[in-house]
């Protein structure tokens, strides 16, 4: 079979090759790979910042935002073959530790979990995949063109999931969130604040191409002026930075609503400093009872929230989140950021 596969820690070493066909043990699903959504961590691993292959192999087949049709499922597992289907990303590490044992693998406590396509397993980029059936999630059959925005929304489920859980520590009805950048997950994010009644508002860069009209046709507010300013004008209750950029990540911590919560999801590459007045920011975090959190992976809880909310979701603006789709064996296009592009996904099935 093709497949879009990455020898981690090696520059230039993205290729479209043919590696084995997976052959599915028991208790697993084959699964005929449709389509990949590329993310930022993906851009690390081929940029050669993280990832690391299988024990034991050289290459590692990239890709965690998986969309598949089974193509065979063992008897009485619940699947059968046409299913549409996304793969779990994160398995828990082998000890367990105590949170990888009550299932909250996107918890670990000893940092030993693997990734599909991240991590030491291979991902979902590739014409054929496996995956076991208790880490294989169905989903709405109308959902074939949307769903490979599964993984990036369950993210998203996790992270609100954790923003109500912290504000329910006390009296906690909030009305309004402001979301730093609007990618994907900012979108996603901006999508799940307003299924749950909030006022939206989105900060971002782009003054033109998708993304105004995309926050617009939400019902949400688009900002592009700093987080200071978006925050004067909106007064959040929460704000999940989806950025990942320094600077906004400590705007945001630094202009908290009293008792503000602030999720951080972007994940940025190490080695950039800047100064803070950190006695300022400590004394707001303190004196205002805030809560900066940090979050990240999904458990099957939370794909299942995921699932329900797309399926609930207005199709149409889900599918204008896809700007852009190359087929496998021009994947290397992806890694390319053209501008408009939302998300860019490689289409795996044969042509
Ligand atoms: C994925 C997560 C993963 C994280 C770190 C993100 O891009 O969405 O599932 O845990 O990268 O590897």
């Amino acid at each position: 079979m093709r497949a879009l596969t990455v020898t981690p820690g090696e520059q230039d070493s993205l290729l479209v090759t043919d590696m084995p066909d997976p052959v599915p043990g028991a208790g697993e699903l084959l699964v005929e790979g449709l389509a990949l959504g590329i993310c930022g961590t993906d851009r690390e691993i081929v940029a050669s910042a993280y990832g690391f292959a299988p024990p034991g192999e050289k290459r590692l087949i990239l890709g965690h935002e998986s969309l598949g049709r089974v193509r065979q499922a063992p008897a009485g597992s619940g699947f059968v073959p046409g299913d549409l289907v996304v793969g779990v990303v994160r398995r828990p590490d082998p000890v367990p530790c105590q949170a990888c044992a009550r299932g909250e693998f996107d918890m670990c406590r000893n940092g030993r979990y693997t990734e599909h396509g991240i991590k030491e397993i291979h991902g979902f980029g590739s014409e054929l995949w496996k995956v076991e059936v208790d880490y294989a999630v169905k989903l709405d059959p109308g959902l074939e063109a949307v769903g490979v925005l599964m993984e990036p929304a369950t993210v998203l489920a996790k992270a609100w999931e954790h923003i109500m859980r912290i504000g329910a520590r006390a009296w906690f009805e909030p009305r309004r969130v402001l979301i730093t950048g609007a990618g994907p997950i900012g979108l996603l994010g901006a999508m799940m604040g307003k299924a749950r009644g909030l006022e939206v508002h989105v900060l971002d860069l782009a003054t033109e191409g998708p993304k105004p009209r995309l926050v617009h046709d939400l019902g949400g507010v688009y900002h592009t002026g700093s987080v200071g300013e978006a925050v004067e004008g909106c007064r959040p209750d929460i704000i999940i930075e989806a950025t990942g950029v320094g600077r906004l990540v400590f705007d945001a911590m630094e202009n908290t609503a009293a008792a503000g919560i602030v999720c951080l999801t972007g994940v940025s590459t190490a080695g950039r400093h800047m100064e803070v007045d950190a006695g300022s920011i400590n004394r707001d975090i303190v004196l205002e009872n805030d809560v900066i959190f940090g979050s990240v992976n999904a458990n099957l809880r939370h794909y299942e929230i995921a699932a329900a909310a797309l399926a609930e979701a207005d199709r149409s603006w889900l599918e204008r989140l896809i700007t852009r789709r190359v087929p496998l064996e021009r994947a290397l296009e992806a890694f390319h950021p053209e501008p408009g592009d939302v998300k860019v996904v490689v289409d795996l099935g044969r042509e």
